[in-house]
């Protein structure tokens, strides 16, 4: 929360983005084009987001799995709309250097293309978002075409798809069979002509993710998809080590959860022992002395913490 007390970190700490380097979908496909990888992490609060431009992470994802992940939901489909426009438009203005992609939540973009070009431009301008994310197969090209066309630059997120999970009986990886592996790199090819800006790829072979590099003319972002891809996501939560489970190309590289658990017991030890620092808010004098020839002349009231009756 804002406080006037000085922050305690020191500037190497502090969540300043002053020298990192605005990313911009011409700078991703840039790095791309010459080799140097990209990195994407979801991303669903301001704070969040701040930390992460500064570190330098190029792009930032507000996923569907905000559903899992903040609200709890058991899988992605449940991830509202309204919920991901507000929480998209947060994490830019924590991060205004950094391309943010907005996730598309099921049942936004599938039932019809007019209202899914509407819903697309929803994340744009209430969301503050530079590009938009849809789970999709080739027989989305139309929808993709017209988001282009409407100056919506689109994310096209074919393999596995997890807003079809129920329909597959669970999550699943996609293109382990010779047909399947080409059906995927068709999808590629239908999303590429039909104008996406770049291609997510996510849990399929590596072979397949290969293909699809070779005769992409866009970025790919892989989620495992091998390290081929231009740039690589993953689930900040995973990475951060506060999930209960992570899939084996997204292992955490720090152990927040349990220090988050540390802190707080070290906070109710504080509050236990009424060890709260240094107290910031101080009377004048004066006021001091007029409140006590005050508050010692009035009768004491009954006190609220004994037992009643
Ligand atoms: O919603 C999400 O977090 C995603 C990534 C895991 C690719 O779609």
């Amino acid at each position: 929360m804002p406080s006037k007390t000085p922050p305690v970190n020191s500037e190497s700490h502090t969540a300043s983005a002053h020298s990192v380097a605005q990313t911009t979908l011409k700078s991703i496909a840039k790095m791309a084009r010459q080799g140097h990888r990209f990195a994407c992490l979801t991303c669903y609060d301001a704070t969040t987001a701040r930390w992460l431009e500064a570190a330098g992470v190029h792009l930032l994802l507000v996923g569907d799995t905000a559903g899992e992940v903040v609200l709890g939901f058991p899988s992605t489909i449940h991830t509202p709309l309204d919920f991901l426009v507000t929480l998209t438009a947060g994490v830019k203005r924590g991060a205004p250097r950094t391309v943010v992609m907005a996730d598309m939540p099921f049942m936004s973009y599938q039932a019809d293309d007019a209202e899914g070009v509407r819903n697309a431009g929803r994340f744009m301008t209430e969301g503050l978002a530079d590009i938009v994310k849809l789970e999709v197969d080739r027989s989305f090209a139309p929808l993709v075409a017209k988001m282009a066309r409407a100056g919506i630059p689109v994310v096209a997120h074919i393999g596995s798809r997890p807003q079809h999970a129920k329909l597959h009986g669970g999550y699943y990886a996609a293109g382990k069979t010779a047909a399947s592996a080409l059906a995927l790199v068709d999808d590629a090819r239908a999303m590429i002509d039909a104008g996406a800006s770049m291609l997510l790829v996510e849990a399929a072979p590596v072979e397949v993710t290969e293909e699809i590099v070779r005769v992409s003319t866009i970025p790919v972002i892989g989620c495992g998809a091998g390290p081929t891809c231009h740039g690589q996501v993953i689930v900040l939560h995973d990475l951060l080590g506060m999930t209960h489970w992570q899939p084996a190309f997204a292992l955490p590289s720090a152990q927040v959860g349990q220090q988050i658990k540390e802190a707080a017991s070290g906070w109710i030890e504080r509050v236990a022992s009424g060890d709260l620092g240094v107290h910031p808010y101080v009377m004048p004098d004066a006021e001091r002395a007029e409140f006590l020839r005050v508050t010692t002349r009035s009768p004491r009231l009954a006190s609220t913490t004994e037992p009643k009756g």
